[in-house]
């Protein structure tokens, strides 16, 4: 797997040891001892996440004219898990070796015997992945529901709220980010496969005669978004579902595939649902979920383009993509070469000596000037090349400095974090050069 490894070697362990110490992911309920696969986004990671999810929602509610968003309820009438096929599908075939009384998933080990210890298997069960809870607090009449294990429920169950509320016309597209929830059987690799995790799914609606155009329309415009952020183009790749992988409702499906450390594994996936699920809605609930054609006089049910991305899984993927370590003067020094739009702390501001109150001052005022609009920080915590390092390991794009200079000539050093390049300009022109340079 060597020649799959070309993001800068980096381990998935550096990156969960830098999440951790820098703060940007922690393990669930640590002090408890953690809970497994589950994970909590620390100061910044959730900026980090906050970007991200905010990216999606750009190009996709902002930049179009053709999507509407929504931000539908985890919790459901347990019927739509019957309708979409979740009760009865949603679920992976496992086996028990009867001598480390290990669980495998069986697509796992598909014609190998027990992976561990080589020991006997027992014949598969089926095991449904969503988690149950109870609604109702009396005793005997609480009903059984669900956690939804995908968002694009809640879009499929609004169609018709949504369209007569906005007044669509097809094709058009519903949009929406959330948690999703799923009880995975085989996790690690970090956040990868998480069971409590968010998602970015749209719903394109199209006329089913125009179906495979927009699945091609999709595929290529999820594949770019991923690039304008800054992931290298040689660690994506598509990849298209053999029929026998496909998911019950899909009759097409390509991933969007990353370079991970643990070799190529998906990012997103983008299927032709087809009529699937309104049809499954409209016979289960009696409600016909149509659109009526104004131009050809008739209603039909529409087919359904769906990019559906992981939020942790692309936010894991800036990481690693961005993680860069050189040596400098004989000095390692670890840098996150993210986007601007994405870095979760967009300046920081450092006082180069801390004990020359006119300095600190003038920093401080430099830092309530800027902030407002993105994340700014004031650092004096340490000597200024520490500061530096600080900073590039979380990606900040701009470190301000201000020295002894600064207070007679009114300028302080821009650095950025790449390059390591430094200038010189006039505080009273800082804000305006950030804005430039920053082209948030
Ligand atoms: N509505 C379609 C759907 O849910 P999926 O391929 O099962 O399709 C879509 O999930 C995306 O959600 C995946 O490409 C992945 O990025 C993310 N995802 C799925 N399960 C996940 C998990 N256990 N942990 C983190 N992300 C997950």
């Amino acid at each position: 797997m060597a020649e799959d490894r070309k993001t800068n070697n980096v381990e998935l362990k550096d990156i969960a040891n830098l999440c951790k110490r820098r703060g940007f992911i922690f393990q669930s309920s640590e002090i408890y001892g953690g809970i497994g696969s589950v994970w909590d986004y620390g100061p910044l990671g959730v900026e980090l996440k906050n970007n991200v999810k905010g990216q999606w929602w750009k190009s996709m509610v902002y930049d179009r004219n053709d999507i509407e968003g929504l931000d539908a309820a985890i919790l459901m009438n347990p019927e739509v898990w019957k309708a979409s096929g979740h009760v009865t599908s949603f679920a992976d075939l496992l086996v028990d070796c009867k001598e480390c009384k290990k669980r495998f998933r069986v697509d796992k080990i598909k014609g190998r015997s027990c992976p561990e210890c080589g020991g006997e298997l027992t014949e598969p069960k089926s095991f449904n992945l969503m988690f149950k809870t109870q609604v109702g607090s009396v005793e005997g009449s609480a009903i059984d529901v669900y956690m939804r294990p995908e968002t694009a429920q809640g879009i499929f169950v609004n169609f018709e709220n949504v369209l007569n509320s906005s007044r669509r016309k097809l094709p058009f597209g519903i949009a929406q980010i959330g948690k999703a929830f799923r009880n995975e059987i085989t996790t690690g690799n970090f956040t990868f496969r998480s069971r409590e995790f968010e998602q970015m799914e749209l719903e394109f609606f199209v006329k089913p005669d125009e179906a495979d155009k927009w699945y091609e329309f999709w595929v290529n415009e999820r594949l770019n978004w991923y690039t304008s952020l800054g992931i290298r183009k040689e660690n994506l790749r598509l990849r298209e579902h053999e029929k026998d992988e496909l998911a019950h409702y899909a009759k097409r499906c390509h991933d969007v595939e990353f370079s991970f450390p643990m070799g190529w594994s998906e990012l997103e996936g983008i299927a032709n649902r087809g009529d699937f699920d309104l049809k499954q809605h409209s016979s289960l609930s009696g409600r016909d979920l149509v659109y009526f054609d104004d131009a050809q006089e008739k209603s039909y049910m529409p087919y359904v383009i769906e990019p559906s991305g992981g939020v942790d899984r692309a936010v894991l993927a800036f990481l690693v993509d961005a993680y860069r370590s050189e040596t400098v003067r004989d000095r390692k020094r670890i840098y996150l070469s993210i986007d601007n739009r994405l870095a979760p702390i967009k300046v920081a501001v450092l006082p180069l000596l801390k004990n020359r109150p006119e300095i600190v001052e003038m920093a401080h005022k430099i830092r309530d000037d800027l902030k407002g609009n993105y994340r700014v920080v004031y650092d004096d915590t340490a000597a200024i090349g520490r500061l530096y390092r600080r900073q590039d390991e979380i990606g900040t794009p701009y470190c301000l400095t201000v020295d002894v200079d600064s207070l007679s000539d009114g300028k302080v050093t821009i650095r950025e974090r790449d390059s390591m390049d430094q200038d010189r300009v006039d505080v009273s022109k800082v804000k305006e050069i950030l804005r430039e340079r920053l082209a948030l």
